[in-house]
């Protein structure tokens, strides 16, 4: 932390401890900051003393006048404390090499203690993994002390710093919008505020800021950004957040090549500032379509093969009943080859039930053996089958190969997630390899068999390339693209309808009728009849991107203060029951009162 700015001296202190280095050995300084640790050593006390920037060593010695060692006595850890001394060199078997201002200690003349600490419920100076989640949630203000969590906001906030200054020099405006609204579908349930002046009415909290930036472009901003918080009402996970952040994008008069130009420029200044991967551009672009057959996912991992084959074809003719009747039915059979591998019964049993637990109503799994397989289903298959199933798996001796027959989705789905899984299994990701791709060539819409209508892909504002044909619409394709990093989404987009007569026509075909698209979204049409440029623009999860940056197995470990999986911040305790009068005010009536709890 020698880079760290010197401080402008006060009664607190004059010098920041991590600066506490040997160039200042026989100048006396003053630091200010916690007692991380404490050690008594034959009269001698030493405390080890932490501020933002690092540790100093602290040595109060009894022989010292002025009370300075009596203090020194009865500190204890977390305690705050303003101390002056002199720097002096340590001798060379004191020397501690783990910390920067190992060389040298603060011999203390005077110390005072500025607030006392009660015994903190884990320690601060142990690694994050030893005390409980909840506990470290519940005192969020002592979890940050630590190194870990200190470490990941100072690297989120080098992030976002990155992304300001690069889109400040492109041009663009950072502009804030509401976080009282309109719903704004992104696909999740809104969080809803009642509104007090006009009973029955809510408040949504935006899912995203897609409308109103769209309204920035129709306005004629042309380059908007915002660091936003957004919410969506949906299962707190590893890498979902209720609330959370997004660095969101918009621009006027561009294409999809204009847009992946200028992110692919953002993602490479923001890495190269805060030492993320290296990007080559102009980055690997992908259609969805390629992205789904060879890795049955939209979000592929590249840094591995194990690439997903369809064996329709090879068995069209076969006495199999199960993959007979599937094929019959209109569904795929899909396989891998996941290499020479030897696995006991017992595991390969885990993989069948692996399999169903993703969906799969059974998984064949089979070894290459001479021309054929060993593998329970071989009697099944003539050897004609089996021999062009080898020929089209590129199976060897010995490789391990893995078949699913059922609806595409689903044998996109599990096969796609027992990729990841064999990857890990065996260890195939090559150490600090990092893939970044776009993928392009979207559809516009997928049909939504449960609820028997057509769904946006991305969101129902996204363009159509070209003409869209409202008989038609499992056929458009959409002019929108994500990005993925080693198979995690950071962020995605699209080019936006810029024209109200299309902008309806997609509503009608996502079986939004002209009533209900005008009550809800009558301003963003009218909007789109005063004039709106083409345009277009993305949005990036801001967690996620530096969860994967430092590392962290959440994204609650790169928040300050996040909520439990069940949406709790057990900090705070919200969310939390109201008064009575509070709700009267609101004219919210409750059909039955709960105590908080989770
Ligand atoms: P989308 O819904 O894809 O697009 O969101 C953009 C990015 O936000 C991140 N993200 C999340 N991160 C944490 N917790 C969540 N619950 C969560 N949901 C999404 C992801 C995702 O890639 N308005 C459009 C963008 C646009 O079209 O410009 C939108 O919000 O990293
Ligand atoms: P069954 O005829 O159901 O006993 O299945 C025969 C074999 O095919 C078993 O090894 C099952 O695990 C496997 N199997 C069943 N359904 C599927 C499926 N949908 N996809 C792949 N394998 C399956």
């Amino acid at each position: 932390m020698s880079d760290f700015p010197a401080l402008k001296p006060n009664g607190y202190r004059d010098t920041w401890c991590g600066q506490v280095l040997g160039d200042r050995v026989g100048s006396e300084v003053r630091v200010a900051g916690w007692v991380h640790r404490r050690r008594d050593h034959g009269g001698l006390v030493f405390i080890d003393l932490r501020d933002r920037t690092g540790i100093v060593q602290l040595v109060f010695n009894p022989d010292e006048a002025g009370g300075a060692f009596e203090l020194g006595h009865d500190l204890r850890a977390e305690h705050v404390l303003s101390a002056t001394g002199t720097v002096v060199q340590r001798s060379s078997e004191t020397v501690n090499a783990d910390l920067p201002t190992g060389e040298v200690e603060l011999k203390v003349s005077a110390a005072e203690l500025l607030a006392d600490a009660e015994t903190p419920p884990f320690q601060i100076e142990g690694f994050a993994g030893e005390a409980g989640e909840d506990a470290r949630l519940r005192h969020r203000y002592l979890d940050l002390r630590r190194e870990p969590m200190r470490e990941a906001l100072e690297l989120r906030h080098r992030v976002t710093a990155a992304m300001r200054e690069f889109l400040d020099g492109e041009g663009f405006l950072d502009i804030e919008t509401p976080v009282l609204t309109r719903s704004t579908p992104e696909g999740a349930r809104d969080f809803l505020v009642p509104s007090r002046l006009q009973h029955g009415s809510f408040y949504a909290l935006p899912q995203s800021p897609q409308l109103f930036k769209q309204l920035l472009m129709v306005a004629g901003l042309e380059r908007y950004y915002q660091v936003a918080r957004c919410f969506r009402d949906e299962a707190t996970r590893a890498d979902r957040q209720a609330e959370f952040t997004q660095l969101d994008v918009e621009m006027s008069f561009v294409d999809v090549d204009d847009l992946i130009e200028v992110n692919e420029r953002l993602l490479a200044h923001v890495f190269e500032r805060v030492g993320g991967p290296r990007v080559q551009l102009p980055m690997e672009r992908m259609p969805y379509d390629e992205a789904m057959d060879r890795f049955g996912t939209d979000r592929p991992d590249l840094r591995f093969g194990l690439e997903l084959v369809d064996l329709g074809e090879a068995l069209r003719e076969t006495e199999f009943k199960v993959f007979r009747s599937v094929l019959e039915g209109g569904g795929a059979v899909r396989g891998l080859n996941a290499g020479r591998r030897e696995m006991p019964r017992s595991e390969l049993d885990g993989l069948i039930s692996r399999a169903q637990e993703l969906g799969a109503k059974g998984l064949v799994w089979a070894f290459r053996e001479g021309e054929g397989w060993r593998s329970p289903t071989a009697k099944f298959l003539s050897g004609e089958e089996l021999r062009v199933l080898n020929d089209r798996l590129g199976a060897e001796e010995g490789d391990l190969l893995l078949l699913v027959a059922d609806e595409r989705p689903v044998t996109d789905a599990v096969l796609g997630q027992m990729r990841i899984d064999l990857a890990e299994r065996f260890d195939l990701i090559p150490e600090g390899e990092d893939r970044l791709v776009w993928i392009v060539d979207w559809p516009l819409m997928e049909w939504n068999a449960g609820e028997r209508r057509w769904d946006a892909l991305h969101h129902p504002f996204t363009a159509p390339a070209g003409e869209f044909d409202p008989d038609d619409p499992g056929a458009a394709r959409a002019l929108a693209y994500d990005v993925v990093w080693n198979g995690q989404e950071l962020g995605g987009g699209s080019i936006r309808i810029n024209h109200a007569d299309t902008q309806q026509a997609v509503f009608a075909a996502l079986g939004i009728d002209a009533e209900q698209a005008e009550a809800r979204f009558g301003f963003l049409l009218e909007a789109l009849r005063f004039g709106a440029p083409p345009h277009g623009g993305i949005a990036y999860g801001v967690d996620r991107i530096v969860q994967r940056l430092c590392g962290a197995e959440t994204i609650r470990d790169v928040i300050a203060f996040p909520k439990t999986a069940s949406g709790f911040d057990l900090l705070t305790g919200a969310p939390a029951p109201v008064d009575e009068m509070q709700l009267k005010e609101l004219g919210v009536s409750l059909h039955e009162r709960k105590l908080a709890g989770h």
